[in-house]
């Protein structure tokens, strides 16, 4: 069998599944590229189209399809069983201990977190950290500064401890467990955080793959905002003076607004989709009460 019809009947395949999407990929026949070319080693991005012609060996044809037949039979996202998620162009390791990297922070740190961040920060906290994602890429593209990437969950760091290494970022980029702010010291002149912000009620009608992911991840009491909300009442104490804190709430964010109207924050807006991100200085936050 050949790439291109090993796609044709993967993508098929997948679609009689009814499966969901939405941990990298958002339709059955992107899932199977991402699938095959994960396998085969082709990078994303860089076929010269004779790809498609390209004859399977009889290993390779087996490993797609048993990895195929998982994901429609476990309904496992497939970052899980590839072990890899792509974010902010890069790889990162990734399997049930953390969620699938999809934030749609990663086109703010692409573009240097502008115009929010006007001097690249000395001290970043990533926070909620899960597989390390937002706070490595930050690293990667504040080459000079020195990052936290917490999590009360250890289970988690273990996974952000192998992606600092695969990124080569253990003199700059360091793990440590604290249940939010508890066990961090500021000030850090830019926090960044995509936290749990799923009401109970969503998290129990999500689709099966959104379930393979730690629950801790996800849920958030009050509707979902209690831990965003404590984000915004502590962060004030661990920013530096001119310190900004990129806080993610999602779909909550309707709700959120409805609550605290007269808040000064900066909703982003994202080319490659997503939404309720904000933006708010220190400054901006002591003012206002959360
Ligand atoms: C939505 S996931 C985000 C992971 C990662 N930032 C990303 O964008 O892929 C939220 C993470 O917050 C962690 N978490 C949940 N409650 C926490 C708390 N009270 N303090 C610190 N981390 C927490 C979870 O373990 C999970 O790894």
């Amino acid at each position: 069998m050949n790439v291109l019809t090993c796609v044709e009947n993967l993508s098929q395949r997948f679609e009689q599944a009814d499966l969901y999407y939405g941990h990298g990929t958002d339709n059955p026949w992107d899932e199977a590229v991402y699938l095959l070319f994960t396998v085969l080693g082709i990078p994303f991005g860089e076929e010269d189209g004779s790809v498609g012609a390209r004859e399977l060996s009889a290993e390779e044809e087996q490993k797609v399809l048993e990895l195929a037949d998982r994901r429609i039979h476990e309904r496992l996202p497939m970052a899980y069983l590839l072990q890899q998620a792509w974010f902010a162009g890069l790889p990162f390791y990734v399997d049930e201990r953390v969620l699938v990297p999809r934030s749609p922070i990663a086109e703010l740190i692409l573009q240097q977190y502008q115009p929010f961040v006007e001097e690249a920060p000395r001290r970043v906290l990533d926070l909620c950290t899960g597989s390390g994602c937002i706070g490595i890429a930050t690293a990667l593209v504040f080459t000079g500064a020195q990052v936290d990437l917490a999590d009360i969950s250890e289970d988690a760091l273990e996974v952000a401890r192998i992606n600092i290494k695969q990124h080569g970022l253990q003199g700059r980029v360091r793990a440590v467990q604290s249940d939010l702010f508890q066990h961090l010291e500021g000030p850090y002149d830019l926090i960044v955080s995509n936290p749990p912000y799923v009401s109970a009620e969503e998290v129990a009608e999500l689709p099966p793959e959104y379930k393979r992911e730690p629950e801790l991840g996800l849920l958030s009491e009050d509707d979902g905002l209690a831990i965003p909300l404590e984000i915004l009442r502590q962060a004030p104490h661990y920013l530096s003076e001119n310190g900004v804190l990129v806080l993610e709430m999602g779909y909550s964010w309707e709700l959120f607004a409805e609550r605290y109207p007269d808040l000064p924050v900066i909703w982003l807006e994202f080319e490659n989709g997503g939404e309720g991100v904000l933006a708010i200085t220190r400054e901006a936050l002591i003012r206002a009460s959360v």
